[in-house]
């Protein structure tokens, strides 16, 4: 048989998903792998996709999205984020994952560099790959800061963006406004695009801050914002997302979009509407919830030994394991085989994280405990 794709087979199964498998219909084990908020979905987007699919929307939706959603989508980000848009400049998207592929198909070519901080959220990766770009890690500082000198100096004449994911998955860090300007510096002095993800913006702690750089000055014309649904929402199964940027980007995603996937989930868009149009006051409680809990991860955590940096957003913490003597992917299958407990290994998360582990706190205070508890024993071995 001649050979398949390089590109698709060069990049590995996830093994996030891999967890998830395993970790399905076992009830012995407590997941801290999946990067899937634990409340249930709010009550409002549930009825509007119902309704929608007994009011017969089932045919194709309009490429870029419904025309409603896509003008409450253009007002958050005027009213959230500060952005200047329209909704020429808004497409929907299959969730935060496609709008990551839409930056990539549209701004790239081949051999076209793209930097990031690293250790960071696993699609870039093995995206990039399928893309064709080459993708330049800038190893994090110890607090998880971005390395600003070292970006700097990974510029050269193929870097076509950098891409920020703030709050960041798998480290929580949440970037400065002195870092974002940096940043954004950097992207204007070399003429570059931004790609940023946000799709953790309302999981903030402590005196965290979420910026959009695209409101800054001379961003918006080559800044690519992503954002989704799913953790804002608790609605990772409904696969729904978004990117705002200059209509010219947007115009080539639509033509992608015609030709890949023809659009997203009719129906559930209706239920996205319901969710534009809701208080966001039902958050509140929420986000009260997963502060707790991560002071208590990060509690426990320094107590047993792991070097730990607290994070400021998202709902991960990243622990190094240095003390331990072993591995990330040996402490995660070991844990899950003798402990029952999910972690994902740090070293999915680029070049610079095998010493790490990455732990997600969406699920209860009382299973926390168990897991910390089960960590700790799990620990006493070595
Ligand atoms: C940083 C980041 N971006 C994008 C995504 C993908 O989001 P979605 O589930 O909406 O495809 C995730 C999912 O975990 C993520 O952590």
């Amino acid at each position: 048989m001649k050979e398949l794709s390089k590109k698709v087979n060069l990049a590995p199964r996830s093994q996030i998903r891999e967890l998830f498998n395993i970790t399905a219909g076992r009830k012995d084990v407590i997941s801290l792998g999946i990067g899937q908020p634990d409340f249930t979905t709010p009550e409002p987007i549930i009825k509007a996709n119902i309704k929608a699919l007994e009011d017969g929307i089932t045919m194709y939706a309009p490429t870029r999205g419904q025309p409603e959603l896509i003008e409450l989508i253009a007002k958050k980000l005027k009213r959230v984020n500060n952005l200047d848009v329209g909704t020429d400049n808004v497409i929907v998207t299959n969730g935060g994952s496609q709008a990551i592929t839409f930056s990539f198909a549209t701004l790239f070519n081949p051999g076209d560099e793209l930097i990031l901080s690293s250790p960071n959220f696993i699609s870039y990766f093995y995206c990039g790959i399928f893309y064709g770009i080459k993708v330049i890690e800038s190893k994090r500082k110890e607090d998880f800061s971005p390395n600003i000198d070292d970006i700097k100096d990974k510029i050269t004449d193929k870097t076509k963006a950098i891409l920020i994911n703030s709050p960041n998955n798998p480290t929580g860090y949440v970037l400065t406004k002195k870092e974002i300007e940096d940043i954004t510096d950097i992207v204007i002095e070399n003429d570059l695009y931004l790609i940023s993800d946000e799709a953790y913006e309302n999981y903030l702690y402590d005196d965290a801050i979420h910026i959009s750089p695209a409101s800054l000055n001379g961003m918006q014309e080559r800044t690519v914002t992503l954002n989704a649904m799913s953790k804002l929402f608790s609605a990772t199964g409904i696969r729904l997302g978004y990117v705002a940027a200059p209509t010219y980007i947007i115009d080539l995603m639509e033509k992608y979009q015609q030709y890949t996937v023809a659009g997203t989930n009719h129906a559930a868009q209706f239920g996205f509407i319901a969710a534009l149009k809701m208080d966001s006051q039902f958050f509140e409680k929420i986000l009260k919830d997963y502060n707790a809990r991560r002071l208590f991860c990060y509690k426990r955590l320094s107590e047993m030994g792991f070097d730990v940096v607290k994070p400021k957003g998202a709902f991960y913490i990243m622990p190094g394991i240095s003390n331990f003597k072993i591995s990330s992917d040996d402490f995660s299958k070991k844990i899950i085989e003798e402990k029952g407990v999910a972690i994902v290994p740090g070293s999915i998360f680029g070049s610079f994280s095998d010493d790490k582990l990455r732990i997600s706190y969406a699920t209860s205070l009382k299973n926390l405990e168990i897991a910390m508890d089960r960590i700790e024993d799990f620990t006493k071995s070595f």
